[in-house]
């Protein structure tokens, strides 16, 4: 069938409008926008210009996945943190954007240091890789109990050479023993288990749920972190800590119940805050 980019565009975003997708037409065009590999802004202009057939079925292919409420990060195997290019894939959890400001709140923190850092749930090795980035000095361990998020974060070391600098293991943050750090940096799970349901299709059917659920009221592994973090963190060691929105009041006293202190807390663009840096006294 002989069709133009305005016409295959408005297709893709019509079949996506049908189940309810509200950045249809935004996903569509990014869809065309990796098939032609040009940008959106070219084929926007170009939208008169006719297309192939054989694209048109890769296209197609895309949007149907699309469909079945796949995010696009999973369908592209990429996504952008920290200004650099992701590998994914849905053994691993999307990088959000909120988790940048954490990453960028310690790099100010530390900025010239030479520190060690841990990274609890290192997922596609986004923190990690960040932090490395930011402080040249640094060296830091990922743990991950999955073995297939391990995966992810070790295709993403290597692509962006950091395996000097960085170590990761398929372990579960409880069983970790025999080193001291200078930051414990951590985007737990932590979306309470009846939540989960609740949850948009994308994420609910597609990221891993070891990557979302944080229990009953959705700090297990919160408290984890921050209860196992006393005997990894060097004195004066710090925190860094991502919590899900509500969860403040509960964290900061448990923290300081526990002997931290609170440095800063970040709030997100809705002002809820997202992330606690605290220092162990
Ligand atoms: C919310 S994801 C964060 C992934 C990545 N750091 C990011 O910010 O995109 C949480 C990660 O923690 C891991 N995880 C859950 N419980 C853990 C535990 N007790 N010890 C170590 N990792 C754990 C999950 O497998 C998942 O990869």
């Amino acid at each position: 069938m002989n069709m133009n980019f305005l016409e295959l565009i408005k297709n893709g975003s019509q079949l996506l409008k049908a189940k309810k997708i509200e950045s249809h037409v935004l996903d569509s065009e990014l869809i065309a926008s990796f098939v032609f590999n040009r940008s959106r802004e070219n084929i926007l202009i170009n939208s008169k210009e006719m297309v192939q057939s054989n694209e048109i079925s890769f296209f197609n292919k895309l949007i149907e996945r699309r469909k079945r409420y796949e995010p696009i990060a999973y369908i592209f195997n990429s996504k952008e943190f920290w200004s650099r290019d992701f590998k994914i894939d849905s053994r691993a959890l999307i990088p959000r954007p909120e988790t940048e400001m954490m990453v960028e709140a310690v790099s100010k923190i530390l900025k010239n240091r030479k520190f060690s850092f841990l990274d609890v749930g290192v997922g596609s090795g986004c923190i990690t890789a960040s932090i490395l980035f930011e402080n040249l000095h640094s060296f830091g361990v990922g743990l991950d109990t999955s073995s297939s998020a391990i995966k992810v974060a070790k295709k993403n070391i290597l692509r962006f050479k950091l395996q000097n600098r960085c170590k990761l293991l398929n372990r579960s943050y409880e069983k970790f023993y025999g080193y001291k750090f200078d930051l414990v940096v951590s985007n737990p799970p932590y979306i309470r288990s009846s939540d989960i349901k609740k949850l948009p299709m994308d994420i609910r059917k597609y990221e891993p749920r070891l990557a979302l659920d944080g229990g009953k009221d959705g700090l297990d592994v919160i408290k984890k972190v921050i209860y196992k973090s006393r005997s990894t963190l060097k004195k004066n060691g710090l925190l860094a800590i991502e919590i899900g929105n509500g969860q403040f009041i509960k964290v900061s006293r448990l923290l300081k119940l526990l002997d931290y202190k609170i440095k800063l807390t970040i709030e997100d663009y809705q002002k809820n805050v997202r992330c606690i840096i605290s220092l162990l006294k």
